[in-house]
């Protein structure tokens, strides 16, 4: 097949990056974009206007999800759907979803510009909150659009007590019609280009990688609920403290993830409630993230650290509360999808390894409905939700090149 040799402007792409970053700066370099705040709202609205500038028509669904659709000879065709998502985890790094929405947005713009017209259309989408840190849980608008949202994510509150519903208030969504997001038609296939968050690709030399595979991922939210008391009069022996509960806790999730193989286990946030140092904690919550690629290793993993949890709380006479935030399985790509991404490294001679993903993405979701691939480019030292995330100006032109061909390719062009 014979793909028009569009080449993509790497300057552009990297002034829009370096724009965008500029919203929700963070002193020491990062970016804090919280879902459905203020400034992910600001980063909504820039990017909704250079989809307008591309020429492409532009909406919001029901969901926060914002889409860009430049028309294909067959207005009847269902779309290629590609894109990423710009909130970001507080102080995280100015690549993590943003490479993909303006990579996308840049593969769009490049057609749109050429004068050439997609056989089918082409549609750029940044899906709302996929880091699910503040509310959700995380994927709530690729989750919106699939159908597969869990009711409890519309009654998430953030840790300052704003509901999510008031939240979308502020962006004129309502949180009762955040389903009708599901409501479309069939897609042709999702492509979805991000950083690596990890050190594989910079360890091999390679700019690009292809993925293949996501894996799976478990979110808990664990309340532990003992008796607070005065810090001097209650003796030892007769406590129910909530926190050393906890810290029994923490302790057998990094244990199980650590005795399990390619598993990762992590509580990244503890609250301690009254909160006072001559106060016995009473209550204290926390998160884990447990991820691995194989299901059966999850769903085990899961089980023993629920157990270790009303364990450690048992023996502390506290009572526990697990609740889950996230339960995605791990997924393969689609073949068809892969082998386009490696045609189009190919093409542009360049060298990339398949492999897997341990960050989650929204790809892993849309895989529910549509085929999904993904390509990954090298990030500096493979670290990312941290202000020192970097992916060179080269490299991230090289990745929006393979998708820009990798989306010729599966769009075909009518002229
Ligand atoms: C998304 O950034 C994740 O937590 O993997
Ligand atoms: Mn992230
Ligand atoms: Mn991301």
């Amino acid at each position: 097949m014979t793909i028009p040799d569009l080449r993509i402007d790497g300057d552009r792409l990297a002034n829009r990056l370096a724009e965008l970053a500029r919203i929700g700066a963070t002193p020491d370099g990062g970016v804090t974009r919280p879902a459905f705040s203020a400034e992910d709202h600001r980063a909504h609205d820039l990017f909704a206007g250079w989809l307008a500038e591309a020429g492409l028509a532009v909406r919001w669904d029901a969901a926060g999800n914002l889409f860009g659709r430049l028309p294909g000879a067959d207005p009847a065709a269902a779309p290629l759907l590609i894109g990423s998502h710009l909130d970001t985890v507080p102080n995280g790094g100015r690549y993590d979803g943003a490479l993909g929405c303006v990579g996308a947005l840049e593969v769009a713009a490049t057609i749109a510009g050429s004068g050439l017209t997609p056989a089918r259309p082409l549609e750029v989408v940044v899906w709302s909150d996929e880091e699910g840190w503040r509310f959700s849980g995380g994927f709530f608008g690729s989750m919106a659009f699939t159908g597969t949202l869990r009711p409890a994510m519309l009654d998430a509150v953030d840790a300052q007590g704003t509901s999510i519903g008031e939240a979308l208030k502020k962006w004129g969504l309502d949180r009762a019609t955040v389903g009708d997001a599901a409501r479309h038609g069939p897609l042709a296939g999702y492509l979805e280009l991000h950083i690596e968050q990890g050190p594989m690709l910079e360890s091999r030399g390679l700019a690009v990688g292809v993925v293949d595979s996501i894996v799976g991922l478990v979110g808990l939210d664990v309340h532990l609920e003992g008796r607070a008391g005065h810090a001097g009069t209650v003796p030892m022996a007769l406590r129910a403290d909530a926190l050393c509960a906890a810290a029994e806790a923490v302790l057998a999730c990094e244990r199980i993830g650590r005795a399990a193989v390619g598993v990762t286990a992590t509580v990244g946030t503890l609250s301690v409630r009254p909160g006072a140092s001559n106060v016995i904690p009473g209550a204290c919550r926390f998160s884990v993230d447990l991820r691995s690629a194989d299901a059966t290793t999850l769903w085990r993993c899961q089980e023993a650290i629920r157990e270790a949890i009303e364990a450690a709380a048992q023996r502390r006479s506290a009572r526990a509360t697990i609740a889950p935030s996230m339960q995605v399985a791990p997924v393969a790509l689609s073949e068809r999808l892969v082998a386009a991404l490696e045609r189009a490294c190919a093409r542009r001679g360049l060298q990339a390894p398949r492999m897997g993903s341990g960050a989650g993405h929204d790809a892993m979701i849309l895989s529910g409905i549509a085929e999904a691939g993904m390509l990954f480019v090298r990030c500096r030292e493979g670290i990312s939700h941290h202000p020192a995330e970097y992916a060179g100006p080269e490299d991230n032109t090289t990745g929006v090149q393979v998708l820009l061909d990798a989306a010729l390719e599966l769009c075909g062009t009518a002229s």
